[in-house]
């Protein structure tokens, strides 16, 4: 059992390249089943989920090779199988994308129950409601979810609630269905667009990613023959900005997308820090106590729930008190009790945490409760006086690459540590 001890306090100051999107290349890897043919992909993150991803699409008959730790070649030429090996799957939420793909490509999917984060009751009920309305017969029973259709026929989809996955499962679903698919209300997060982009340059044709209305019109086969690079990770840039701000230090952030972060970028801003826009990079500084402030997280580009942990350690040292409101999950509050531990004030109650600044926090043992919390707390771990302990890192290793080394190359003092447990 590995953990992270982290010895502070640190003003974290240099440089940090930002990886490939997380949410990107789960959506983008199943999206790669969709092609008859083979395709590279470039700037991948080397993160737990991605290979977990590239060990399910063997299991499917892809043949994948790596070129580096950073870029595949997928063939998928000869699938050889539609249910997705259910132990896996039911690892990690982006599984259920081999809905949308297998249906599309195969015309039938049988998938495990997706697993992941645990932030609340996570429903699929829009998904189901996009295979439904393309003409795909739905059920769910013993843990899977099963998927048949004869045919996919293009049509209008209007999403009840904006939801990421429900919108990435209707493309996929819709790209090699007849005719034309409309999705309304469609989320409009960077990886959406992403994946799109992916899917276009593989032969796709569809309209609109990034707005509310997406259009597909559906085409016979995707050749691939092409060569993808992931857009850069905009919640790990998230996280290093409020790095830098919860630090009180000096970071340039590069390999990024400035506009992908105005609403981070606005929110340093608003609490007194510093960004500085390079086109490509950002440098964030911050040289005293936040000023207190009110977030709340929406889908983009409003604030994203994926920031609010991290956000939550900028607040819980803030001068006054500020209050943070969760819009999208129910249970993403699980670290301000960690947090507490280590000297913070905060009271969470249902949607919304009231958090009343410390001067500051002091080194604890404390669990990553899930991938986002997680790393909130090795932000926490650098700012606290003295030593942190932090357990439950393969949360952490499922979305971050190469974590520990980025934030030491920043002057954090943060060491992986094995842990043998006595039998
Ligand atoms: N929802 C429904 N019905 C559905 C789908 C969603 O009611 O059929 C609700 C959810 O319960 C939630 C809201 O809609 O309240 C939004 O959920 P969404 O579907 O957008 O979330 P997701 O696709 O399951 C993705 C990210 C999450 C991120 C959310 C919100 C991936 C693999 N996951 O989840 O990322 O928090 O969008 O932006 O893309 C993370 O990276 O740490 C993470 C949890």
């Amino acid at each position: 059992m590995d953990k992270l001890v982290i010895h502070g306090p640190t003003k974290l100051k240099g440089e940090v390249t930002i990886s490939g999107a997380k949410n990107a290349a789960v959506a983008i890897l199943p999206a790669a089943l969709l092609i008859n043919g083979v395709c590279r992909i470039e700037n991948l993150p080397n993160i737990s989920d991605v290979k977990m991803y590239c060990k399910i699409l063997q299991e499917l008959g892809a043949k994948i090779t790596w070129i580096t730790e950073n870029e595949i070649e997928i063939d998928t030429r000869d699938l050889s199988c539609t249910q997705a090996p259910l132990e896996m799957t039911s690892k990690f939420r982006a599984s259920y994308y081999l809905l949308g793909v297998l249906l599309g490509r195969c015309g039938t999917a049988e998938v495990g129950l997706p697993g992941g984060c645990n932030l609340g009751a996570r429903p699929i009920d829009q998904h189901i409601k996009a295979f439904e309305a393309l003409g795909a017969k739905v059920d769910i029973a013993q843990g899977k979810i099963t998927a048949k259709a004869k045919k996919l026929v293009g049509t209008s989809i209007y999403m009840d609630i904006v939801s990421v996955g429900a919108t990435i499962n209707a493309v996929l679903a819709a790209v090699l269905a007849d005719g034309t698919t409309t999705i309304d209300n469609a989320a409009k997060e960077p990886h959406i667009v992403d994946l799109a982009n992916f899917l276009n340059t593989m032969g796709a044709d569809i309209r609109g990613a990034g707005t509310d209305v997406i259009k597909i019109n559906g085409v016979k086969e995707l050749r691939g023959n092409a060569t993808y690079s992931v857009v850069p990770d905009q919640i790990e840039a998230g996280t290093f900005m409020l790095a830098a701000v919860a630090s009180r230090g000096n970071i340039l952030i590069k390999n990024c997308i400035p506009e992908h972060l105005d609403c981070i970028t606005a929110k340093i801003l608003e609490i007194g820090g510093t960004v500085e826009d390079y086109g490509d990079s950002i440098r964030v500084s911050m040289n005293k106590r936040p000023n207190k402030a009110t977030v709340k997280t929406l889908p983009y580009p409003g604030f994203p729930t994926d920031l609010q942990p991290q956000m939550g350690v900028v607040l819980a040292t803030a001068d006054g008190t500020s209050t943070l409101h969760e819009s999208i999950w129910e249970s993403r509050f699980q670290y301000t009790f960690e947090l507490n531990k280590m000297g913070a004030k905060i009271t969470a109650q249902g949607k919304s945490a009231v958090f009343e600044g410390v001067k500051e926090l002091t080194g604890s043992p404390v669990y990553a409760t899930d991938l986002r919390a997680g790393a909130a707390l090795i932000i926490a771990g650098t700012i606290a006086n003295g030593e942190t302990q932090l357990y439950n890192i393969e949360h952490i290793d499922r979305g971050y690459e190469n974590i520990e080394e980025k934030f030491r190359n920043l002057g954090a003092n943060i060491q992986r540590v094995t842990e043998q447990i006595e039998m």
